[in-house]
């Protein structure tokens, strides 16, 4: 489901690559590359977030996790558009990720599943410690998709 501050998150991501294509990199030169780099750069800053009240659970903030939460959340669906096709190819997604669709696949989905858990878990959570479990899921999945498919 995408709120409207996902919604305007993706427009302004399509802004700034309008706006970048001169750069010179070879994935200026390829839209799905690009995006689904910035929004992996994203998601590692929201998980940061994420990841530093887990260590420090005197400084969970219940609102502030559950936008991280809800930042990645909103933005996933669209994540897994930025490697479909044969145009999308490249960049440091191993050729797995096209040879091996099914699995791939199967990947995104245990991370969606997991997402939506923290997700939902954030909205009544007052403690780190309510969302330890789910924090945990969600962040050990991004480490296997990575090591199965990222180069
Ligand atoms: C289903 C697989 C999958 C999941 C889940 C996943 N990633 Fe990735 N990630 C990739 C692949 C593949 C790449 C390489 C993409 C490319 O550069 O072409 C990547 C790249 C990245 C990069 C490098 C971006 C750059 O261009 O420098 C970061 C950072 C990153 N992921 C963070 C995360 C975080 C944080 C999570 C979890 C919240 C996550 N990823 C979840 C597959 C995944």
């Amino acid at each position: 489901m995408f709120n409207k501050i996902a919604l305007t998150a993706a427009l302004s991501a399509t802004m700034i690559l309008v706006g970048c294509n001169n750069s010179g990199t070879s994935a200026a030169n390829n839209p799905q590359l690009e995006e689904r780099s910035k929004l992996m750069k994203d998601w590692r800053q929201a998980n940061e977030g994420m990841k530093a009240m887990m260590e420090n659970p005197d400084t969970f903030d219940a609102a502030t996790f559950k936008e991280r939460a809800d930042f990645i959340a909103d933005s996933n669906a669209a994540m897994w558009t930025h490697f479909e096709g044969d145009a999308a190819k490249g960049g440091d997604a191993k050729d797995e990720v096209w040879t091996d669709a099914e699995g791939f696949r199967a990947k995104t989905e245990e991370f969606t599943a997991s997402i939506n858990a923290l997700s939902a878990a954030a909205a009544t959570a007052t403690t780190a410690a309510d969302v330890e479990a789910q924090y945990g899921e969600m962040a050990s999945n991004c480490g296997s998709c990575h090591k199965a498919y990222k180069k």
